[in-house]
């Protein structure tokens, strides 16, 4: 079906992207400037509507981030995050007005206990509200005003302060469910009162924004939209903070499979979601769960018998979507070592990883090193090996030189490593509960830090005995987070790289503390 058929008769619903603000405010996946860079680009090219690309008070890093992403856009709306507080709202116009279209978003809690923090009254609070959409209306002519914890909010106090923001200029009205305290009924019948009963609703467009703490996110979502909303706010993968917020993927995909019951389409150009995702979770360091909807390992694999079988004879027996329409090629033709540079090209055009000629050189390297020890080399591997990749091709602070370890069934094991820390080369050999254990200690020895582990994950990349292994290290320290991937046939060498790489994320994070990393919550308005 043509998207042009696909949208016949339907509502369009605007895609507002949240990955770069909400979804990396949530703990450990704090990504570079260059990264964030990197994903923006990818969501304008899928054909998201609007990205919030940050919270540009928070941070210098955030600022540079929000303002080069603004002027590298195109045609997609360019949004940043503001408090209600005329100094935020300035530095958040000062970022996104780069931008061929800006947007500010301003925000303040309204609910009873988010009213309790500022100690506003009411009153008081409606006050703030209209004095501050008025001023970053003044700056900028497309306003996002967002009353935080909206869903515990008492209505006709919602109903008083949305009048509010309409009157004051708010283009866009978002009703965002904070604690993910909603249910779908609710969640429709919320924008529904809104639309009918608040004068100048229907000039406006009702956006939802909701968190998946009961695992309701995307029902919700589309319930507002049942309701009348016409903007979703969401994340690749669903990133976001503690359990989440809705995920692109999820409602894009609901939206395009059940055009029947929701008559409403997207301008997502759906092909391109599953290297978003894989990029997210690498540059985020959250690897998505074997069985999350769309993008999960397992979304579309038919294992069982019984499955294979009815999938063999009709796909559409076990399949309500086509795995092509996500952008999961079909059964390719892995490579193998006597591939050439030019069919590692071709792979990688497939799967939709843009690389310069260096870095197809580099990448290439590695891949006949795999190659070397590895019969076939899947698509998977290969998306593993431009991960791990891009992870070591940095100017880092630590570099993994050489690294043995000899471990048995008998007492503990043992690693050698040598590794270079700013520069200088030295050595450690150290014993461990296995050979994990051991190598983290060298690491430790020769590069001595206070950081906790707070995850180490392993998973196979394919099958078989000679499979990759990634590896994921989240680590602790003073309250920063930070993490680090790598993948290898060697799991012990795949984990040792994701520790190391973690270690480099917050040495940069460290040496940037007390310059320019101010630390505020987003929560905080005083
Ligand atoms: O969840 C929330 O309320 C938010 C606001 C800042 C919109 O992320
Ligand atoms: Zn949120």
């Amino acid at each position: 079906m043509t998207d042009q058929a696909q949208s016949a008769g339907k509502d369009r619903v605007y895609i507002f992207d949240t990955t770069l603000r909400d979804g990396e405010q949530s703990p450990g996946a704090t990504m570079t400037h260059d990264e964030k860079l990197e994903i923006a680009e990818l969501l304008e090219d899928m054909g998201v509507d609007i990205i919030e690309a940050g919270f540009p008070i928070a941070s210098e890093g955030d600022f540079a981030a929000v303002a080069e992403i603004a002027r590298r856009s195109r045609e997609t709306v360019i949004c940043g995050l503001a408090r209600a507080q005329k100094a935020d709202i300035d530095r958040c116009w000062e970022a996104v007005k780069h931008a061929p279209r800006p947007r500010i978003h301003t925000f303040i809690g309204t609910s009873p206990l988010h009213r309790a923090i500022p100690d506003l009254s009411m009153d008081e609070m409606a006050d703030r509200i209209h004095e501050t959409v008025t001023h970053a209306r003044n700056l900028c002519d497309n306003v996002q005003w967002s009353p935080m914890d909206a869903t515990r909010t008492e209505w006709d106090y919602l109903c008083r302060v949305v009048e509010i923001a309409i009157k004051a200029g708010a283009t866009t009205l978002n009703i965002p469910d904070t604690v993910g305290y909603t249910a779908p009924n609710e969640s429709a019948e919320l924008i529904r009162k809104l639309i009918a009963t608040v004068p100048g609703a229907d000039e406006v467009i009702f956006a939802t924004h909701c968190h998946n703490d009961l695992g309701l996110a995307t029902a919700n979502a589309l319930a507002a939209v049942e309701g009348g909303a016409r903007q979703i706010e969401c994340t690749i993968n669903g990133l976001g903070e503690r359990a989440g917020n809705t995920a692109l993927e999820e409602v894009v995909m609901a939206l395009r499979t059940r055009g029947d019951i929701m008559p409403f389409y997207t301008g997502v150009e759906t092909k391109k979601i599953m290297h978003i995702s894989r990029r997210v979770a690498s540059v985020a360091g959250f690897p998505v769960q074997f069985n999350k909807a769309i993008v999960g390992k397992n979304a579309f694999a038919h294992e069982s018998g019984i499955h294979q079988d009815g999938m063999l004879k009709n796909k559409e027996t076990f399949e309500i979507m086509l795995p092509e329409d996500v952008g999961l090629a079909g059964t390719s033709l892995p490579l193998g070592k006597h591939s050439g540079r030019a069919a590692l090209r071709a792979k990688l055009k497939e799967l939709g990883v843009d690389v310069g000629d260096n870095q197809l050189k580099d990448i290439f390297v590695r891949f006949k090193d795999l190659a070397d020890r590895k019969k076939e080399v899947y698509d998977d591997d290969i998306l593993a090996l431009v991960t791990a990749h891009m992870a070591d091709d940095q100017e880092n602070h630590l570099e993994i030189v050489s690294l043995k370890v000899i471990c048995g069934t008998a007492g503990q094991a043992e690693a050698v490593l040598e590794m270079e820390v700013g520069g200088q080369e030295s050595s450690a050999d150290e014993f461990g509960d296995g050979p994990v254990d051991a190598t983290f200690k060298a690491v430790r020895k020769l590069y001595p830090n206070k950081a906790r582990l707070q995850l180490y994950q392993v998973s196979a990349v394919t099958e078989g005995t000679d499979a990759q292994a990634t590896v994921s290290v989240r680590l602790e320290e003073d309250g920063k987070i930070a993490t680090g991937q790598s993948a290898d046939t060697d799991t012990v060498v795949a984990s040792a790289r994701a520790y190391v790489n973690a270690l480099n994320r917050l040495h940069v994070r460290r040496s940037k503390t007390g310059s320019d990393i101010k630390e505020i919550s987003y929560k905080d308005v005083t």
